[in-house]
């Protein structure tokens, strides 16, 4: 059975380069993000781990913490680590899970069955309530977009905090939409900083908590 959005993030124990991590008991109360590469010692992945690297104080300071897997073994990551830092500028510092016999990605259904010797570029994001809350998946000819999951993570911390969604294309500090379970009426009272009803069912609001 697939994962779905809302799902609980299957817990699992794994060897990582900063040593064994339980997942659930690792993630604690924070956000997380599980994102898998197809393989080390590869082009699109040695770049992808890179700019997740550089990446990681704007998701800590966001409260999410960020863990990486491969079926690669533990000596292997290691090895890479060196390269990633090197060709990348960067230094790796969040743990790379080694999952040789692909028991966490098949949790995950990381292992697409066309592309059976390899994870795929998957990623997950977890809320702290250990709830999965985006998955996507890319092909191994295109890297990701890490500015995308971090304006995402920005979209679902403000959106479970607020009755707003965030529309197309959104970016912090743009107006936000104020979501159909807010009735007309008790807007003002929430809202305070004003609101534009272009349509009855488009209400869109300053972006509250800035
Ligand atoms: C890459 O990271 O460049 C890559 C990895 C696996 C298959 C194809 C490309």
């Amino acid at each position: 059975m697939s994962l779905r959005l809302g799902d609980l993030a299957p817990d699992f124990t794994a060897e990582t380069t900063e040593g064994t991590i339980n997942f659930h008991e690792w993630l604690g109360n924070s956000w997380g993000i599980l994102f898998s590469h197809p393989a080390d010692f590869t082009p699109v992945c040695t770049t992808e781990l890179g700019a997740m690297s550089k990446l990681t104080g704007e998701f800590s300071k966001r409260n999410v913490k960020v863990l990486a897997i491969s079926a690669d073994p533990l000596e292997s990551h290691k090895k890479w680590i060196h390269d990633i830092n090197e060709t990348q500028n960067t230094t790796v510092n969040y743990p790379l899970i080694a999952d040789p016999e692909f028991k966490t990605a098949n949790l995950y259904g990381m292992v697409h069955p066309n592309v059976d010797k390899f994870t795929v570029r998957s990623v997950f994001v977890i809320g702290p309530d250990k709830k999965i809350k985006l998955m996507l998946t890319y092909p191994a000819s295109t890297g990701r977009n890490f500015d995308e999951i971090l304006r995402v993570v920005d979209s679902l911390q403000l959106t479970s905090g607020y009755s707003v969604a965030t529309p197309a294309n959104w970016k912090q500090g743009d107006d936000v939409i104020i979501t159909a379970a807010v009735k007309d009426e008790d807007i003002e009272a929430k809202f305070p900083k004003g609101h534009t009803r272009i349509k009855p069912y488009l209400r869109t609001t300053p972006q509250p908590n800035i």
